[in-house]
């Protein structure tokens, strides 16, 4: 009895010694994290790209600031520019903050690679409350998030749920912005198509408030059907 609580206690005493680990690390990395994008150690893509996440107001928070997980596979990396874009929602924990978001990216991560046995986290971004754009699979390399469409498209996901409320004006806004930069970096065509997650695969995502805010989008469209139906010329 004694012993299996000794056990018990220890078992929890490191378990919780790996988080609050983990969280140092990230209150660490805060002091680094504010308009980081210029700095060329802190902004891992190239100068071009890191110059157009400045001028465009972007946040980016990089996989190394996140504390990412490396990818279990070797990346596939898609034809650019694609034409497809999708938005998701997680319907996970939504975050407010450059802290809580890094800890909700590593579960979303976990959840993708341990749960689903995907090789990464699925997005190629993730947009949190505090605007940030979150360096998923980024731009270039396949995804996993909406069947059927991975390798010609880019998917942007919002932490939490938007069935009922819509993202806060600074994550709306770094998804306008960080699209620009999609297009001035030739990684979008310009007359990219935006879709909801729910138009290629039978889900609630990205919810119906910002699905209803996405139609609205002068780059929206709609999934044809495959298939053309036969219509009778009576009815054409
Ligand atoms: C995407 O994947 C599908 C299915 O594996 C394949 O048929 C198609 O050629 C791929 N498209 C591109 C652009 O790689
Ligand atoms: C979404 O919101 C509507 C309207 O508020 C509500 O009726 C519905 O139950 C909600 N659906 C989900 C899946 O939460
Ligand atoms: C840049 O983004 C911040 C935070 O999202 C916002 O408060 C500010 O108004 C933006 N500035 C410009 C010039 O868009």
């Amino acid at each position: 009895m004694k012993i299996w609580l000794v056990a018990l206690t220890l078992v929890l005493t490191v378990a919780k010694g790996q988080v609050s680990n983990f969280e140092s690390l990230i209150v660490e990395g805060e002091s680094r994290w504010n308009n980081n994008a210029l700095d060329p150690i802190l902004c891992d893509a190239d100068e071009e790209e890191c110059m157009l996440y400045h001028i465009n107001n972007i946040t980016m928070v990089t996989r190394t600031q996140w504390f990412a997980q490396p990818s279990k596979e070797h990346a596939q990396y898609m034809r650019m520019p694609v034409s497809h874009v999708f938005i998701h929602h997680t319907v996970m924990n939504e975050c407010f903050s450059r802290r809580e978001c890094a800890i909700e990216m590593r579960k979303i991560q976990q959840f993708h690679q341990v749960k689903k046995r995907w090789a990464d986290i699925g997005y190629n971004f993730v947009i949190g409350q505090d605007g940030g754009l979150y360096i998923g699979r980024g731009w270039d390399r396949v995804g996993a998030h909406t069947a059927g469409w991975n390798n010609v498209s880019i998917s942007f996901a919002f932490t939490g749920n938007f069935n009922e409320t819509l993202p806060t004006d600074e994550a709306l806004n770094a998804l306008e912005a960080a699209l620009i930069v999609g297009v001035k970096l030739g990684k979008l065509t310009p007359d990219f198509k935006l879709h909801g997650h729910r138009d290629a695969r039978p889900t609630k995502s990205p919810g119906q408030k910002l699905y209803d805010l996405i139609r609205r989008h002068k780059h929206y469209e709609p999934i044809r059907p495959k298939l053309i139906m036969f219509v009778p010329k009576s009815h054409a």
